[in-house]
């Protein structure tokens, strides 16, 4: 027998997209559920981003969340490293709040708890089989199955916060939406280590290869180092790890220390547009994807779903469908800055570095691009906005 539901809202997936999206729209009071495929222990243990930027910090005050949500020391300085060779960008404020070195997961654990413990919030984890009816004329339904028992919930609107690999693109038809992607050539190998940053994060250029240590809590941080897409854990034993970031930080000093989680990502941009189709509406990295060099996956997630609340809000509350019908063209053009952004940084940290990859004369013009940004008082600034996620 199949359990009959009803809501205003699904959202699909229990991320930083869905939960944040879940939490908007119970804090003015619009129903919704969310369908998360793993159990709550996965979703709050996965290391992944660890910055907040300064937009989507002012976005949480706005929603009366920041207090609740938001931990770590405040993003100012980077110090970008060439062959060993230390130069600090600070990255320029106008005075408001600013970005937070708050990772994916202390956000994600804020956001389970204040949803479900603290607002009595409805996330069903652990379902499988997830079902999206969004056919013209009717009602949308989700449909899906949990510790054997099928549900049907039907509602207004779907959410798809399910990221690259979930349901809900892979549910409107062919034919709907572009895509477009850009693939790097080459990989990081993302290493948690349990040692922390000491002075400022690192993003270093290197003729060896890119290397980068962000924080990731007080005793933690996370190191990437530039590798090649075939690579895998086999490649990287944790004394090969070690030797590299030493040749790579040009620094002997730095000791090994325990490495307790080894990911290998490849670099690659994407963006599939439009982002809605009938009543599902796509957020976070079900719509888009960029390589992790300018700290952006999460953030372009958070303003993807602080549209997509209010569009929510003004629909279900208000009966007004204009910002949902504006919503992929609200996203888009912003998404592409900070597409180029990303591809911006993630070019001139590698070109700059090993000169084998893109050839010495890239290898010059990317040092130059770099340069600027310490030389030219325009263009820190805008490198301060992206960062900051203002541009
Ligand atoms: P996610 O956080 O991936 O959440 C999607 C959720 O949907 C998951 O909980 C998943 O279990 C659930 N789901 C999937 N399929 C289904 C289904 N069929 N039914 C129900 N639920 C489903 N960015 C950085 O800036 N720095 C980094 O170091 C970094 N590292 C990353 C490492 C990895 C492995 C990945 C995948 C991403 C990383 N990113 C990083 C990018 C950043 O973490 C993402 O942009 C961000 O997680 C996007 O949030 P999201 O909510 O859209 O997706
Ligand atoms: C990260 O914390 O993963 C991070 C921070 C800053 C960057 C890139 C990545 O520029």
């Amino acid at each position: 027998m199949t359990i009959r539901e009803e809501t205003p809202v699904v959202i699909i997936g229990a991320g930083v997209a869905g939960l944040t999206l879940a939490t908007f729209l119970h804090t003015v009071g619009v129903g919704c559920i969310v369908l998360e495929r793993r159990n709550r222990g996965t979703v709050e243990t996965r290391q992944r981003a660890g910055v907040v930027d300064a937009r989507n910090v002012r976005m949480f005050e706005r929603w009366g969340l920041a207090d609740k949500l938001l931990a770590g020391p405040v993003a100012e300085t980077i110090e970008y490293r060439t062959n060993g060779v230390s130069r600090v960008f600070e990255i320029i404020g106008d005075n408001a709040s600013e970005g937070r070195f708050c990772t994916q997961q202390m956000l994600v654990n804020k956001l389970l708890g204040v949803l479900i413990d603290e607002m009595g919030g409805d996330v069903r984890f652990e379902v499988s089989d997830v079902v999206i009816r969004n056919d013209e004329g009717i009602r949308p339904q989700v449909g899906y199955t949990h510790a054997s028992r099928m549900h049907e919930v039907a509602c207004n609107y779907i959410a798809g916060c399910d990221a690259d690999r979930g349901v809900s693109r892979a549910s409107i038809p062919d034919g709907v939406l572009t895509t477009l992607t850009h693939e790097f050539g080459y990989a990081w190998l993302a290493a948690l280590v349990e040692a922390p940053v000491k002075g400022h994060p690192i993003m270093g250029v290197s003729e060896h290869g890119f290397v980068a240590q962000l924080p990731r809590g007080p005793q933690r941080s996370r190191y990437y180092l530039q590798c090649a897409l075939a690579d895998g854990p086999a490649d990287w034993p944790d004394a090969r790890i070690w030797d590299e970031i030493r040749l790579r930080m040009g620094d002997p000093l730095i000791e090994n220390a325990v490495v307790h989680d080894k990911e290998f990502v490849p670099l690659r941009s994407v963006v599939h547009s439009p982002m809605q189709h009938g009543r599902l509406f796509l957020a976070g990295d079900a719509a888009h994807l960029v390589p992790p060099t300018g700290a952006k996956g999460m953030n372009l997630a958070l303003f993807d779903v602080d549209v997509l609340a209010q569009a929510l809000v003004s629909a279900v509350r208000d009966r007004d469908v204009a910002k949902l019908a504006e919503y992929s063209d609200t996203v888009l053009p912003r998404l592409w800055r900070y597409q180029e952004f990303s591809a911006w940084m993630t070019d001139t940290m590698h070109d700059a570095g090993d000169p084998t990859l893109s050839g010495p004369f890239r290898q010059m013009v990317a040092r130059a691009r770099l340069d600027e940004v310490f030389s030219s008082s325009t263009a820190g600034r805008l490198h301060s906005d992206y960062q900051r996620g203002v541009a």
